[in-house]
């Protein structure tokens, strides 16, 4: 059996996933397919990693080492061919925080930045409770595929934008952006002296037509102006042990950003997310690969079946991440009735699509990071939900 076919029991773990359904939809006997996080078991080289340094059983203060560097150095090389120096790598408990601290770094108060909703919520979170000014330019939806507004974008950077946070791959639209548009992105932000933050922590399940592009490969100048965030946590599924690094190869910039960390007290780090993403960055590769394969399984196998069997719900062109997209504006539902469908109706715990922000209204976004059994006893559910729902409004 393909290793990402068992369905692993994740009840009792403390997973936000399974264990706070109650909390935060109201009822617990809901399938879980929201936050962002996957229902299988880390690769095994990883989990022998961390299994050898637990028998250790002395777990004190933890350095980062040459081997730990060498990892990310030759990651980025062999996924994105991309070539990186060991000083520009700069480590964080996250990237939410990194956004944090890029945010307190490089902006004042009230100073405006930039994102394009629909978008991954905390970007907004991040800059509101920094107390800035967030500037949206929505992307626009044609035909099935996301695109970004050019026009509209160049627009809003002129009118004094200090910093811009791209998402790339984007959450939660699934689109992994092309080189041409990412090129555009960036000579904008140079052209308007606009600070370009791009997180990339989902550059890694990009299916197989399509390439990550990091941000900073584009030229030498557009790499002096960026800032650029990966993770180990999405891909080899660890996002519970707080790490990732943001890359900043311009000298200065990454000075403030290191000053920012100092002030903050924050060194060092946590010693198992450490070991785990040297292990994962190190022996990885195969595993990863075989998971691309799977999850674009699941967003073919999801496709198709909705097309067949739910013919109000769009399922939006998936290129990359593992957060499916859903267009549900057909249903004709408020937002309000939309959520309380999904829960109560179908059963199935999915992240209410309004909350990523403008554009967002009508969509629904649903994680298909779990065994292909799972998916289909989620969608079962959906239909049956769907199916009553149309047999009642022929009969209205
Ligand atoms: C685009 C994006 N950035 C950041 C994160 C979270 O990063 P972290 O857990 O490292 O703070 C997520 C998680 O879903 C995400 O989708």
């Amino acid at each position: 059996m393909n290793k990402f076919e068992k369905i692993i029991c994740r009840k009792d773990t403390k997973c936000y996933k399974w264990d706070y359904l109650k909390e935060i939809f109201g009822r617990n006997d809901l399938l879980s397919m929201w936050v962002a996080d996957m229902d299988f078991k880390a690769p095994a080289k990883v989990i022998e990693v961390l299994e050898k340094r637990v028998e250790h059983g002395v777990f004190g203060y933890t350095g980062l080492t040459d081997s730990f560097y060498s990892s990310i150095i030759n990651w980025m090389k062999n996924r994105f061919n991309w070539h990186i120096e060991k000083d520009w790598i700069v480590t964080t408990p996250g990237i939410v925080p990194a956004i944090n601290f890029a945010i307190q770094t490089y902006t004042k108060k009230q100073d405006k930045v930039l994102v394009q909703t629909p978008v991954y919520y905390p970007f907004f979170k991040s800059i509101n409770n920094n107390k800035r000014t967030l500037i949206n330019s929505e992307l626009l939806l044609v035909s099935d595929r996301y695109e970004m507004n050019f026009p509209d974008l160049e627009r809003q950077l002129s009118h004094d934008v200090e910093m811009m946070i791209l998402c790339s791959p984007h959450n939660p639209v699934g689109r992994v952006w092309k080189k041409t548009e990412l090129q555009k992105v960036a000579e904008l932000c140079l052209k308007h002296k606009v600070l370009l933050v791009s997180d990339e922590i989902h550059s890694d399940v990009v299916f197989s037509d399509n390439q990550h592009i990091p941000v900073p490969k584009i030229s030498s100048e557009i790499a002096k102006n960026s800032i650029t965030m990966f993770a180990p946590s999405k891909t080899f599924n660890l996002a519970g042990l707080s790490i990732s690094t943001v890359i900043i190869p311009n000298t200065e910039l990454r000075q403030q950003f290191k000053n920012t960390l100092l002030k903050l007290g924050l060194h060092g780090g946590n010693l198992f997310g450490i070991e785990a993403l040297e292990a994962a960055y190190k022996y990885g590769s195969s595993w990863l690969d075989q998971l691309i394969l799977y999850i674009e399984d699941n967003y073919k196998f999801i496709k198709q079946y909705i097309k067949k069997n739910i013919a109000k719900i769009k399922v939006i062109q998936m290129e990359g991440t593992y957060l499916l997209w859903l267009d549900c504006r057909e249903l004709k539902f408020t937002q309000k009735e939309l959520v309380s469908f999904f829960i109560n109706e179908a059963g199935l715990a999915l992240n209410d699509g309004d909350t990523f922000g403008k554009g967002g209204k009508g969509f629904m976004r649903m994680n298909l990071a779990c065994s292909r059994r799972l998916l289909k006893q989620a969608l079962e559910q959906l239909t049956i939900a769907y199916n009553k729902l149309e047999k009642n409004n022929s009969t209205r």
